[in-house]
This record gives structure tokens, sequence and C-alpha cells, in this order.
């Protein structure tokens, strides 16, 4: 039987944890998947680093030259930015490819387009590793939570800046020092602007916020802020008070509306992000009929992101037309009315 052929695009943090995990996992994901899973291609920028790839693998600049190869089943992307990997992934979607993605930013932006060209061209769409690194939240609302009605969504989604709050409270590091630490551990973004500011929490937020309840606030509605204010001052009185600063992904549905805000917030002991420390993420998910589901892992980082994609890699191969429904959903008809309105 044919393997299963995959290109990985980008080898950093992520692209090679997810190179080295299909290599460490060749024998689960063959006894999963009856087929063995091959890395036929690697897409970089930059010839001259060193890499630690088998020789008999393309290494290549130029994608195109992946997109010729013949019977490529999977294209992993893990690059960096909303261009070029939204027209690499649109091109590898209509050959034909699944597809499975790490870059939030590109898929808060078009997840929507992606997962409308996938369903057309009959393939599918993996993003788990979009949101909370190693959480497996997108396949928990989008497979446990198929009759609830999600009515709110708390996370902590940005591990750099949960590692940084962590550092300055526990090691007394500065902003600067727990930062650079972040970075050296394959946390932070390319422009970890994106970490402190709040962004890359912000585009979490957005996918989770269509995944659970099919539409997005405005996004020029949602407060945005990020953790570049707080000093360890501020951290060391509120200790003194008992309570603890998290930044904090929100959704809430307020009536008809959809109300969402990524900020810093201080949380007192009893709050279930209180203990939530270093590079890890949680996501609180509130629903009509379960109550509150709480869940808690590593949110970046190497293997964490790894295993997210792995998933992904078994769900895109097995499921391969399923993945449209819950991010179109319309689990409320006022708050699809906003966004009616909003289009
Ligand atoms: P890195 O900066 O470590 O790696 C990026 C990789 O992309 C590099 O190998 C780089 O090539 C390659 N690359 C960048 N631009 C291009 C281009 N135009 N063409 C080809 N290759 C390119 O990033 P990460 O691995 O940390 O992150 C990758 C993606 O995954 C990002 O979108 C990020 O938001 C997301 N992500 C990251 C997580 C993490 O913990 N780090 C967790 C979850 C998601 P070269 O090596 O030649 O420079
Ligand atoms: N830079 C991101 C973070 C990576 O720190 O959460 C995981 O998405």
């Amino acid at each position: 039987m044919a393997d299963i052929k995959v290109a990985i695009l980008g080898f950093g943090t992520v692209g090679e944890g997810v190179y080295r995990t299909i290599h460490s996992h060749e024998e689960e994901l063959t006894a999963v998947l009856g087929k063995k899973v091959e890395v036929a291609a690697v897409l970089i920028k930059n010839k001259q680093k060193q890499r630690n790839i088998s020789e008999n693998i393309l290494i290549t600049t130029d994608f195109e030259e992946i997109l010729s190869l013949p019977q490529l089943d999977v294209v992993v992307e893990a690059i960096v930015g909303k261009e070029p990997t939204f027209t690499f992934l649109k091109k590898a979607i209509s050959k034909g490819c699944h597809i499975i993605t790490a870059n939030k930013e590109m898929f808060a932006h078009h997840g929507k387009e992606l997962l409308e060209l996938a369903k057309k061209n009959n393939v599918s769409v993996g993003f788990e590793a979009t949101v909370a690194g190693g959480i497996p939240i997108i396949q928990t609302i989008r497979q446990l939570l198929k009759i609830n009605q999600v009515r709110q969504i708390q996370g902590i989604l940005n591990g750099t800046s949960n590692f940084i709050l962590t550092e300055m409270r526990e090691k007394k590091h500065s902003f600067a020092a727990a930062l650079v630490q972040a970075q050296e551990n394959g946390y932070a973004e390319a422009d970890p602007t994106n970490d402190v500011e709040g962004f890359d929490a912000f585009y979490k937020t957005m996918i989770l916020s269509k995944i659970a309840f099919g539409i997005e606030p405005n996004w020029e509605e949602v407060e945005r802020e990020g953790i570049t204010s707080i000093s360890i001052d501020h951290i060391e009185a509120a200790e003194k008070l008992g309570l603890r600063f998290k930044h904090i992904a929100s959704l809430n549905r307020e009536g008809s509306h959809l109300v969402g805000s990524v900020k810093p917030a201080l949380v007192t002991k009893s709050h279930p992000f209180y203990h939530v420390e270093g590079v890890d993420n949680a996501v609180c998910v509130q629903t009509d009929i379960v109550g509150r589901i709480s869940l808690q892992g590593p949110g970046a980082g190497m293997f964490p992101t790894a295993s997210a994609v792995i998933e992904d890699l078994v769900y895109v191969v097995q499921n391969q037309h399923s993945n449209l429904k819950l991010y179109h959903a319309d689990n409320d008809h006022d708050l699809q009315k906003i966004d009616d309105a909003k289009e």
C-alpha cells in the first residue's frame, strides 16, 4: 500500500518538531493509519542553515517544486505570517492535498476561505495547533460539543505572556530577561510584539469564536491589551493581596451579542487560572448542558505543538469531509443576525 506523503513548510521550532515526531512515532502512525507516513519534502527560506534532515528528503526554497511532487497527500504549514502562506495553502488545496496549519495569524484572517476551498476540493483542513499549543481545544469543541450551546469561553492563550508573568513573579526576572528566555525556549513568535501586546491571543480568540459560536465579534470592538504595562512592582503588590496577573481572553454571549476581550486581569486563589503557570495555557468552556469544562496544558514549544499537528495528521487523513460543520454553525439565530449585518 502506498505511503502517505507529507511536505512540511518551515523547519523552525514547529516544523522540526513535526518532522522529529513523525519519525519517533512512525510505528504508532502506521498502526492507526494503516500506511507509513513519509516526509517527502521540507520548504525553508535560508539554504545556509544547518538542518538535521535525512538526505533522501527534498529540501527546497521553491514551493512550486514541492507542489510538483507526484502523489503529495498532506501539506503541513509552520511558517510565519499571512503571506506567502495563504497563497501556498490555496495552491496545495487546489492540487488536492489536505492541509494542516499552526499559523494562527494567517488562519484568523483566511481560515474561512481555506475551509470553503477545501470543501470544494474534497480535502480536509487541520488547525488544532493554531490555538493553545498542545491542548486539543479545537477537537474538543468540534467533536465533543455538537449539541451543547457554548455560553462563555475564557482562556490563557499565549504561552509566552504566561511564561514571562511567571518568571517575573517567581524568579524576579525582568520582563526583558524573561522574554529572551521565552525566545530561547521556542515559545515566542518571530516578532514577539505579537505575544506581549496580545495580538497572538487575539487571533486565537477569533479562531475559537468561529468554532464555538459560528461567528466572531467585530474585530474592532474587541478590547486588546498585552502585558507590557505590568511591572515586577505591580506583581509583588498583587501577590501581597493574594492576587495574580493573568492574560485572559474572553468570549461572552450577552443577549444577542458576542463580546470579546483579550487583556490582563487580576485573579484570586479560587480562580481556575490562578495556578496556571509557565508556558501552560488553559481554556474554560461554559455550555448550557455540561456546565464548565476546563483544559490545561503546554501552550507553546516544539513537542506540544507537534502533538497537535500529529493528531491533526490522523484527523485529516481519516475524516476528510467532516471539518466544516461547526466552523459555520448557526448556534444562535440572534448571533447569526449580527454576522449577517456585518457582511
Ligand atoms: P520559526 O521562526 O522557528 O520557524 C519558521 C520557519 O519558517 C523557518 O524554518 C523559516 O525558514 C521558515 N520560513 C519563514 N518564511 C518562509 C518563507 N517565506 N518560505 C519558506 N520558509 C519560510 O517559527 P515557529 O516554528 O515557532 O512557528 C511557525 C508557525 O507556527 C508560526 O505561524 C507560529 O505562529 C506557529 N506556532 C508556533 C508555536 C511555537 O510554540 N513556536 C506554537 C503554535 C503555533 P528558515 O529556517 O530557512 O529561516
Ligand atoms: N507564541 C505563541 C505563544 C506560540 O507563546 O503562545 C503558541 O501559539
